[in-house]
C-alpha cells in the first residue's frame, strides 16, 4: 500500500476548476454564436456574445494566475518537456493507453513525488497551456478590440485570418477536453485522478523511484 503525496496545491485546483467551468461555457457559447442563424438559436445570440466575452476576460485573468503560479513554484518544473530518449517513452505511454491498461499492466510512468505526469500529459499539458490557449485568448483579445488588426496583411484579410484561428483554437480545447476526460480516469480506479484533483493527494506510486524532475 503506497503512501499519499500532496500533487495539487490549493491555488492549482482554484485555477483549474475555474479554467474547467469557463472553457465549457466558451465552448458552448461559442458553438452557438458560430452556428447562429435568423431563425434563432437554442441561446439567444446577445446572451452567447455577452457570456463568451465575460468569460473570455475573466479566462484571461485565471490564465495569468497559472502563469505566475507556474513560474514561482516548482509546478513550472513538470512542464519542461523532457527530450531524454523521448520518443521511446512516447511510444511506452501510447502503447500502454492503447493496449497495456485493458491487459492491466503496471503503468509505465507512475505518477507520485518522483513524477507528476506521464510523458504524453506531460507534453499535451505543455502545449495547451503555453500554445493553444493562449493563442485562444491573443485572437479573443483581438477579435474583441477588431480595430488593433491591421485590415490586411501580405494580402491576406487579417480579421478572418484571427478568426479562423481563435475557431482553430477552441476546437483544440474542445478535443483537448473530451481526451483529458477519458485519460484521466485511468488511475487504479477510474475515479482516483478525479479524487486527486479534488483533495490534492494522490497514491505515491513513485516511493521507491529516485526524483527525476521534481
Ligand atoms: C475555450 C475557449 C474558447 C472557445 C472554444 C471559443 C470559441 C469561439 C467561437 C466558436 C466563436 C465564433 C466565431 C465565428 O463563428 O466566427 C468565438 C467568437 C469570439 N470569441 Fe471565442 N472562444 C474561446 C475563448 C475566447 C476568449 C478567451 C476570448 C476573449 C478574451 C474570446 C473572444 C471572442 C470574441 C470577441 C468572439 C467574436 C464574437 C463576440 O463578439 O463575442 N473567446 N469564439
Ligand atoms: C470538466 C472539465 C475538466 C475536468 C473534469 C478535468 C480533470 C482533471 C483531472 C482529474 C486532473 C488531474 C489528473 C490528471 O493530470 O489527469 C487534471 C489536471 C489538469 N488539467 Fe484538467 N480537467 C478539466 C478541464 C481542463 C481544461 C479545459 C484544461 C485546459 C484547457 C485542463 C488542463 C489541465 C492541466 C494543465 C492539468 C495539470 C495541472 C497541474 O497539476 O499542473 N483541464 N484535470
Amino acid at each position: 500500500m503506497s503512501g499519499k503525496v500532496y500533487l495539487y496545491p490549493i491555488w492549482i485546483r482554484l485555477w483549474h476548476i475555474l479554467n474547467a467551468l469557463l472553457c465549457l461555457i466558451l465552448i458552448i457559447t461559442g458553438i452557438s454564436m458560430h452556428y447562429a442563424s435568423p431563425e434563432g438559436t437554442r441561446i439567444s445570440f446577445g446572451l452567447s456574445v455577452t457570456m463568451h466575452n465575460i468569460c473570455g476576460i475573466v479566462l484571461t485573468a485565471n490564465y495569468l494566475i497559472f502563469f505566475l503560479g507556474n513560474l514561482f513554484t516548482g509546478n513550472g518544473l513538470n512542464y519542461i518537456i523532457q527530450f531524454r530518449n523521448f520518443r521511446q517513452r512516447m511510444w511506452k505511454q501510447i502503447r500502454y493507453y492503447a493496449f497495456g491498461v485493458f491487459l492491466k499492466e503496471q503503468a509505465p510512468f507512475p505518477i507520485g513525488s518522483a513524477r507528476k505526469f506521464n510523458p504524453l500529459q506531460q507534453v499535451t499539458y505543455a502545449a495547451m497551456m503555453y500554445f493553444i490557449v493562449p493563442l485562444v485568448f491573443i485572437t479573443g483579445w483581438a477579435l474583441l478590440f477588431p480595430n488593433v488588426i491591421a485590415e490586411k496583411w501580405l494580402g491576406v484579410d487579417t480579421f478572418a485570418l484571427t478568426d479562423f484561428l481563435h475557431i482553430a483554437g477552441g476546437f483544440g480545447v474542445s478535443v483537448f477536453l473530451i481526451i483529458h476526460l477519458y485519460f484521466a480516469t485511468m488511475g487504479h480506479k477510474p475515479t482516483d485522478h478525479y479524487k486527486a484533483m479534488w483533495s490534492g493527494y494522490h497514491d505515491d506510486e513513485t516511493e521507491h523511484e529516485s526524483k527525476d524532475h521534481l
